[in-house]
């Protein structure tokens, strides 16, 4: 394998810088990197390439610097050549994988096992399909993305025009999201909790975050934060997992049982205020429903 001459130091996409120690696995991401890209003469032996295979694929989780460096290389390989990157290609197995480390890295932030299935992810985005079908430019704000199920399912729903903000508070899983929609101009991902976020009133808010695994104070705080956040005449959709109450609560005791109810009393209260649409999934790990609400400020104006 002969190394190349691009740039091995910068790591301008990651959210955290992060450093990749071995010079050798330096030259083997540089090498396919180049090799990718079309690069002739360099020299790429099955060592190599297993060695590739095995940190991009196997050790992606444990040792994130190489897939970063490798992402990094492949950038520059890329512009180097005149050439547009290659699309990023989602298997779903990568996403879920990380999807996983990072709820039992941080089961409370994340909320649940799973990335959300296709027929969850069609029924939370109803409203911005509805929305985009306006010919004016639409605005529309993801809170929460995860691996980006939502995120991929709100963007095959919306026009050329239209924006979306996604703003997620976990770094790993918002340099996948930015790795994964970087071609498309009219998406921003935001590295910032929903709580830190400030931004104009959207047409439509989707929210990713499980509110049922939470503090009421959380849960109150996100619910103005999804009003403050909609615009009058908008809607904000979120999901709840189906039966999760009756059957989280017979094991609830003392501070955590009357924590638990402010909670479902917080919920009853958003969806009095702003009524309701619902949409169940029965196929979905576990089954969930899809709540949409809608907003008038001039209502809460005069309330
Ligand atoms: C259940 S996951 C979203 C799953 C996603 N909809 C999917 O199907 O892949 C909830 C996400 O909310 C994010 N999150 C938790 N607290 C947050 C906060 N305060 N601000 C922004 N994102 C937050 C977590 O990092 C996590 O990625």
């Amino acid at each position: 394998m002969s190394s190349t001459h691009f740039n091995t130091q910068a790591l301008s996409l990651s959210t955290e810088t992060i450093t990749l120690q071995s010079t050798y696995l330096m030259e083997v991401a540089t090498a396919r990197a180049a090799v990718d890209a079309g690069v002739q003469n360099v020299a790429f032996t099955w060592i190599d390439h297993l060695v590739h295979f095995v940190f991009q694929y196997i050790f992606f989780i444990f040792y994130p610097a190489y897939d970063r460096f490798y992402y990094e290389m492949q950038i520059e390989a890329f512009t180097h050549q005149g050439k547009e990157l290659p699309a990023y290609e989602s298997y779903g197995f990568r996403e879920a994988v990380l999807f996983i480390h990072r709820f039992f890295h941080s089961p409370s932030t994340i909320g649940s096992i799973f990335p959300s299935s296709r027929g969850l992810v069609n029924a939370i985005t109803k409203k911005v399909a509805e929305a985009a079908k306006n010919p004016k430019p639409q605005r529309y704000l993801e809170i929460g993305a995860g691996t980006g199920s939502f995120t991929e399912g709100m963007i095959s729903q919306m026009k050329e025009t239209d924006h979306l903000d996604v703003v997620e508070y976990d770094a790993d899983l918002c340099y996948l999201l930015r790795r994964r929609f970087r071609h498309l101009k009219n998406v921003a991902i935001h590295h910032v909790s929903i709580f830190d976020y400030q931004a104009k009133p959207y047409d439509v808010v989707v929210s990713g975050l499980p509110l049922m695994n939470f503090s009421p104070d959380f849960v109150e705080k996100a619910h103005k934060k999804y009003v403050d956040l909609t615009k009058s005449g908008g809607f904000f959709s979120y999901f709840e997992y189906i039966g999760l109450s009756s059957i989280k609560q017979p094991f609830l005791f003392g501070e955590t049982a009357r924590e638990f109810q402010q909670v479902l009393d917080l919920k009853r209260g958003l969806v009095e205020k702003h009524g309701k649409e619902i949409d169940n999934i029965w196929w979905n790990v576990t089954p969930a429903r899809a709540v949409h609400c809608s907003v008038s400020h001039l209502r809460e104006i005069e309330e």
